[in-house]
């Protein structure tokens, strides 16, 4: 690892603190020494002195952490499919449809309303499943009687495969969060569409979710004039507040990272692996007292924290499918939103100005996205804080709401692991949902 990020990373308390612990360098990935491979670091991580502790409580595994969201759905008793969406540039993305039959069946005739989900940066479709049935927010939607399509952007576990590219070429890497809001969710809002012969979807973004539809809202109208009511948690267009010490030590090292990884065509930014998750399932289960709270600091450092909504017993279903991989690029861009605005990936003056015609990176035109939307924000969100969720939303051309949850300790990702998220959040939401369906 470059020398320059390693001082850089240094002085991050709970970096220091791990690194101590499980006698590591670093939390942060190093760059991989081989192509195509891995963050080798968690390897040696799941191999060091914990094999035996792991050996212990892998035993103890609940098989439902190796269910993919299609069986899981099964399992739950919900109507799931796997569907194929191949983007105009060539990605196959693997979309995950889930339905409630009862209530499916009791609409018999009547057309169940669409809602396309978009998950957070790093992650899946899963993120939307974990709490369960009876919680996690697409359950309640399909219990709801929504025909729910989740999202799973180019890279990550879901959809890895391309129609000429292979993810062992650079160029298969080679997108921004500006391809998933142009190519990744316009292809399955299309696609959805199509098979439900509908003329109108609802969507639903959390985190890098809801930059999704903003970017799709500013670029693609000839799409996003289908979405007739936007719901968005979390919110990141703007980060120029981003108060999170820990995501901005990550961003800040990903060119480096980057430049050191590209002479060997390595672009991929933590893939799930099997390492990851039985280290994930073992370091951060509640048989793991010591590493546990390691792994609470991780996530309280990137989004906040919260302990009263905190359900640490969850963490190793979280981590049995997230992080789910993702470009350098998708990471760089964010980097790039560091600082004031919303903007298109910098190239370069030269680059840019053979893209843009201009030196600089163009912004993305919020006040072009006439989708009807509502936002929800965290008082507590180190990512998405109120300073840069108002400011979003006072650009948008048509917002219905945008306001914060009931609760000052309220942080990111609060939004999908919450104790009391269905009370507190989807409950409402689900209910303006309803009543978009019933106003049209
Ligand atoms: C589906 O909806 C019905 C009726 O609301 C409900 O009783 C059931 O628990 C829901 N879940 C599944 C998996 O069917
Ligand atoms: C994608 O690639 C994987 C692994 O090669 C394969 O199992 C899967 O069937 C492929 N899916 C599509 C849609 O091509
Ligand atoms: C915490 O998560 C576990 C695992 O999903 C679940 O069984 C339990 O009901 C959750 N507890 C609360 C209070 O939400
Ligand atoms: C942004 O979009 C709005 C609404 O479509 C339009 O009036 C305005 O001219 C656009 N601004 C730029 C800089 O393109």
């Amino acid at each position: 690892m470059a020398v320059a990020v390693k001082a850089l990373l240094a002085s991050l308390l709970l970096d220091a603190a791990l690194a101590s612990l499980l006698g590591i360098d670093s939390i942060i990935p190093a760059v991989p020494a081989v192509p195509t491979v891995g963050p080798e670091w968690i390897v040696d991580l799941a191999k060091a002195p914990l094999t035996g502790l792991k050996a212990a409580v892998s035993r103890d595994f609940d098989p439902l952490m190796d269910l993919d969201p299609v069986e899981l759905s099964r399992y739950w008793g919900y109507d799931a499919e796997l569907h194929h969406v191949t983007t105009d540039d060539g990605y196959i993305l693997g979309i995950h449809r889930v339905r409630n039959a009862t209530v499916a069946s009791e609409a018999s005739g009547a057309t169940q309303p669409v809602v396309v989900m978009g998950h957070p940066l790093l992650s899946s479709s899963a993120e939307y499943l974990v709490l369960g049935p009876g919680k996690a927010l697409a359950y309640l939607l399909a219990d709801e009687g929504f025909d729910v399509w989740l999202l799973n952007v180019r890279g990550n576990t879901y959809s890895l495969n391309h129609t000429t590219l292979s993810t062992k070429e650079a160029a298969f890497w080679d997108f921004s969060f500006h391809e998933h809001g142009t190519q990744d969710l316009p292809a399955l809002i299309q696609y959805a569409m199509q098979e439900t012969g509908q003329q109108e979807v609802q969507y639903v973004g959390f985190s890098m979710g809801t930059t999704t539809m903003f970017v799709m809202g500013a670029e693609r109208p000839d799409v996003a004039k289908h979405v007739k009511l936007y719901t968005g948690f979390g919110p990141v267009a703007e980060g120029s507040h981003a108060r999170s010490a820990a995501f901005r030590l990550l961003l800040q090292s990903i060119p480096a990272q980057k430049l050191a990884g590209a002479p060997l065509g390595v672009y991929w930014f933590l893939p799930s692996t099997p390492e990851l998750r039985a280290t994930g399932q073992t370091l951060c289960a509640d048989s793991a007292p010591l590493t546990q709270p390691l792994c609470l600091a991780i996530f309280a450092s990137l989004g906040g924290r919260n302990d009263k909504q905190t359900n640490t017993t969850l963490l190793p279903y979280i981590l049995s499918r997230t992080p789910a991989g993702t470009s350098f690029k998708v990471l760089d861009h964010y980097r790039q939103g560091l600082v004031p605005g919303f903007h298109k990936y910098d190239y370069g003056t030269i680059q840019n100005l053979a893209r843009y015609g201009q030196l600089t990176a163009p912004s993305y035109n919020l006040s072009n996205i006439f989708v009807p939307t509502r936002l929800y924000y965290g008082p507590n969100d180190l990512l998405a804080g109120p300073q840069d969720v108002l400011s979003t939303c006072a650009q948008l051309s048509n917002v219905l709401s945008c306001e914060a949850v009931d609760d000052p300790e309220w942080t990111h990702f609060d939004f999908v692991w919450a104790k009391q998220v269905p009370e507190l959040v989807y409950s409402q939401a689900i209910a303006r949902m309803k009543a978009a369906e019933s106003s049209a």
